[in-house]
């Protein structure tokens, strides 16, 4: 606009000037007299302006126009984000929609039956947490017993392996992974008045807190805590064909036999897979006749694949369910 005004104004200057010097010619010649001269020149400036007026008026129109279109374009981009967005926010809502109606139908029933599952299993451990308690006469030991569940056996389980222990008064029991259950077991041992554990244990570090752990209890002349590191086992026979994986070292238990009870609760099921299967291949052979054996966390996939393979390879072998917070397999040699 403003470089359309100095254009127009240099043309109407220069137009001007050529005009008037052209009057004044014709003037000074006396073609023209000067007032003639004057109304012409007038006229023409009028004229000048008038045509810069309406050239003007004629860029404005188109500069108008123009403007409305692009207004026009942007509106329309305008609206057609608003209706995308639109569409965005119902399928959305939608969306979200629904998973309150999922969340709602699915995930409401099954946390509340999960609550009351959990609720079951706090109950089911109290109560044999307190029969541990009073059958094993704990109430005046010294130090507090050490905790069970999570890492380590729950009270269940543990009411199994005293039973066997008061049932069957091993002379010898044999834990794969040490902790609160050799505590808890040296105690039932020491209630049936005779026969040890050894606890193997593959962290040189838990070995020795376990250690110290039965020592609080005064149990060290009943429970021997032993580090068994972790070495690559194969199958007897098999050395060529089968894999190898890690279980304790066997120089741990060269010299065990007669073994009367045998809590297979390791190595850790990340160790490898199907970790604790070498239990049976290498501990039966050194088990009494009558020999007990108990298989924890046997409701994970990996510990019924081993249940199965022990029962496949060991036909002497029945076992049979116990229903436990983290499951429980008891293993006998069938009677002959
Ligand atoms: C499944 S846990 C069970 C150990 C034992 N049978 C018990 O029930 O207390 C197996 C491994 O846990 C580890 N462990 C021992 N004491 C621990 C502790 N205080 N905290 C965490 N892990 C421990 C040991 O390496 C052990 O071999």
């Amino acid at each position: 606009m403003r470089s359309l005004r100095a254009r127009f104004t240099v043309l109407a200057v220069a137009s001007g000037l050529i005009g008037a010097a052209g009057l004044s010619v014709l003037a000074v010649l006396g073609l023209l007299d000067w007032v003639a001269a004057v109304q012409l020149a007038a006229t023409g400036a009028v004229g000048v302006a008038a045509g810069g007026t309406g050239i003007l008026v004629w860029r404005l129109t188109r500069m108008v126009r123009r403007l409305s279109r692009e207004l026009d374009a942007h509106t329309h981009r305008v609206s057609e984000a608003i209706a995308q967005d639109r569409v965005e926010i119902i399928s959305s809502l939608d969306a979200t929609k629904g998973e309150v109606r999922r969340i709602r139908k699915q995930s409401l029933p099954g946390l509340a039956r999960d609550l009351v599952r959990q609720g079951r299993h706090d109950y089911e451990q109290q109560v044999a947490w307190t029969e541990l308690r009073d059958f094993l006469a704990l109430e005046n030991t010294a130090p507090f017993m050490p905790s069970l569940r999570g890492w380590a056996a729950s009270p269940d389980v543990l009411r199994i392996l005293v039973a066997a222990i008061d049932e069957h008064r091993p002379t010898l029991v044999v834990e794969c992974g040490s902790g609160a259950s050799s505590v808890w077991m040296g105690y039932a041992l020491r209630r049936a008045g005779g026969g040890r554990l050894v606890a193997l244990e593959h962290d040189e570090r838990y070995a020795e807190l376990s250690r110290e752990l039965v020592a609080a209890h005064g149990l060290s002349d009943v429970v021997e805590v032993r580090h068994a590191p972790l070495t690559d086992w194969t199958p007897p026979g098999q050395a060529d064909s089968a894999a190898p994986r890690p279980w304790y070292d066997e120089q741990a238990v060269a010299d065990l036999h007669g073994i009367g009870l045998v809590f297979v609760d390791g190595p850790p099921e990340a160790t490898a897979e199907q970790a604790r299967y070498p239990a049976v291949p290498v501990l039966l052979p050194r088990c009494a006749f009558d020999a007990v054996l108990v298989l924890d966390d046997a409701d994970r996939g990996d510990e019924r694949a081993i249940s199965d393979r022990w029962l496949t390879e060991h036909q002497e072998l029945t076992s049979r369910d116990e229903v436990t917070e983290k499951g429980a397999r008891v293993f006998t040699r069938n009677a002959s």
